[in-house]
């Protein structure tokens, strides 16, 4: 057997990622909540990992005894400002609190100010539909990134702003549950002038940041490689989901399959591009969807499946991505948010993990200039209109008795960010299945 390692650059980030809602448990105040209340999810958040309760320590403490340096968490804005009016400085003291945390125990923070939760009162105000949302949101940018500042240079201002538009918009998952074309491109548009006027904002309180949005980028391909059709509804599926948010930062223009929205403000607001890749998509016309502009979407029937069929893994379509992302936007660092597969036994994620890390170094070695992964995500978490059903943790997490679980993926994760790198001991140990795949012989 061949001893190989494929080595990362000095100063790589390697972390976890997590969110507000999903981990802290009793954020009452949001949207979300009352979406579930509502019973609208397959169950609800609760208490969720506990970390409004202070069990964020614990769980700090496993991600630096695993090695990792860097951590990705978002501040819940209901919390901070629970009315227009009110600002919750406590909050904003857990969060210094959690931060010193981060940096006592040698990980690197990276906070996200939104990530799809919004206080109820900005819900009532008509949230993101209205262009009021650009002050209200840099007034609170503002607020957070002062109170912070002393603990963190690295923001991303919003977690997948096509995620929150589409699926609240156009799919109806996510809370409001509408499904309006027209407005959800008013909802994306709103959030790229949101992303610009806190971009500016944040490097006004603190001139030595660093900031960025994450988006879900999903490459596609055309179910039926002869059909016209498919190629079409590929196109326009791809446009909408991954070029919409991005064109408007790069061009000045936000592009939807249906309408132009120019943006000119947009053009270079970000210090980094913030990746979020789970899997590729294949799409094809169907007639049934017209909500979705008669494109459906799903994955290739021989693919490597998680539990429940929820996510491929594709190693090669990360590749493709970091290429997309280094074209689309030159001489710009890209930090890869989030990136990770749900199964509660384990047995996809070993391989899902390095097969992605493989495909993360490939990049590198073109002097892509890739700076960090956050692996989504530390410990099981709630997910959203899923519920409990999906289990993304390095640990598992048994919301009732709130007792975690170490799983194999995050010993070998461990020995990942202790390397710098990926070795052919660590896929031989933890997943030999794919070991020809990432050293061929
Ligand atoms: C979101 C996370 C979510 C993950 C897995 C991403 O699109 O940013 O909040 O948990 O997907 O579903």
């Amino acid at each position: 057997m061949p001893e190989a390692t494929f080595h990362f650059p000095r100063g790589f980030l390697w972390g976890t990622a997590t969110a507000a809602h999903q981990v802290e448990g009793n954020n009452t105040n949001n949207q979300w909540w009352k979406w579930e209340q509502d019973g609208h999810t397959m169950a609800k958040s609760g208490l969720a990992c506990d970390w409004w309760g202070g069990r964020w320590r614990e769980d700090f403490d496993r991600a630096a005894e695993a090695g990792q340096n860097a951590h990705r968490f978002s501040v819940e804005w209901s919390r901070i400002q629970p009315a227009p009016d009110k600002w919750d400085e406590d909050a904003l003291e857990k969060y210094r609190a959690m931060l010193r945390g981060l940096h006592e125990r040698g990980l690197t923070p990276m906070v996200t100010l939104h990530h799809f939760t919004d206080p109820l009162w900005l819900s009532e105000k008509g949230g993101w539909e209205s262009e009021d949302i650009v002050s209200l949101f840099e007034k609170f940018v503002r607020k957070t990134v002062d109170a912070l500042k002393e603990y963190c240079t690295l923001w991303c201002t919003i977690n997948e702003p096509n995620v929150y538009a589409l699926s609240g918009y156009l799919t109806g998952d996510f809370p409001p549950g509408v499904s309006d074309l027209k407005r959800s491109i008013q909802v994306e548009a709103n959030m790229v002038r949101a992303h610009v006027a806190a971009y500016h904002a944040i490097h006004q309180v603190q001139m030595e940041s660093r900031v960025g949005y994450a988006l879900h980028y999903r490459p596609m391909v055309a179910k039926n490689k002869w059909s016209p059709l498919d190629a079409l509804m590929r196109n326009i599926r791809y446009e909408g989901l991954n070029m919409a948010f991005p064109s408007a930062i790069s061009t000045g223009v936000l592009k939807s399959p249906v309408m132009k929205v120019n943006l000119p403000e947009a053009r270079n607001t970000q210090d980094y591009f913030g990746l979020n890749y789970y899997s590729t998509d294949t799409i094809w016309f169907n007639i049934r969807k017209a909500n979705e502009l008669f494109t459906d979407s799903g994955f290739e029937k021989d693919a490597d499946f998680s539990d429940g069929n929820y996510i491929a893994n594709v190693p090669e379509g990360f590749y493709n991505s970091i290429k997309w992302a280094v074209r689309m936007y030159p001489n710009t660092p890209v930090i890869v948010t989030e990136n990770g597969i749900e199964c509660a036994d384990d047995h996809i994620r070993p391989r899902y993990l390095a097969q992605h890390i493989h495909q993360m170094w490939r990049a590198v070695n073109f002097n892509w200039p890739v700076k960090g992964y956050f692996h989504w995500s530390l410990v099981d978490n709630f997910e959203w209109e899923r519920g409990w059903s999906q289990r993304f943790g390095l640990w598992a997490l048994d919301p009732e008795t709130q007792k975690r679980t170490k799983r194999p993926s995050a010993d070998l994760y461990a020995a990942i960010c202790k390397e710098n790198g990926l070795s052919s001991e660590m896929v031989q140990k933890y997943c030999p299945e794919v070991f020809e795949k990432i050293f061929p012989s």
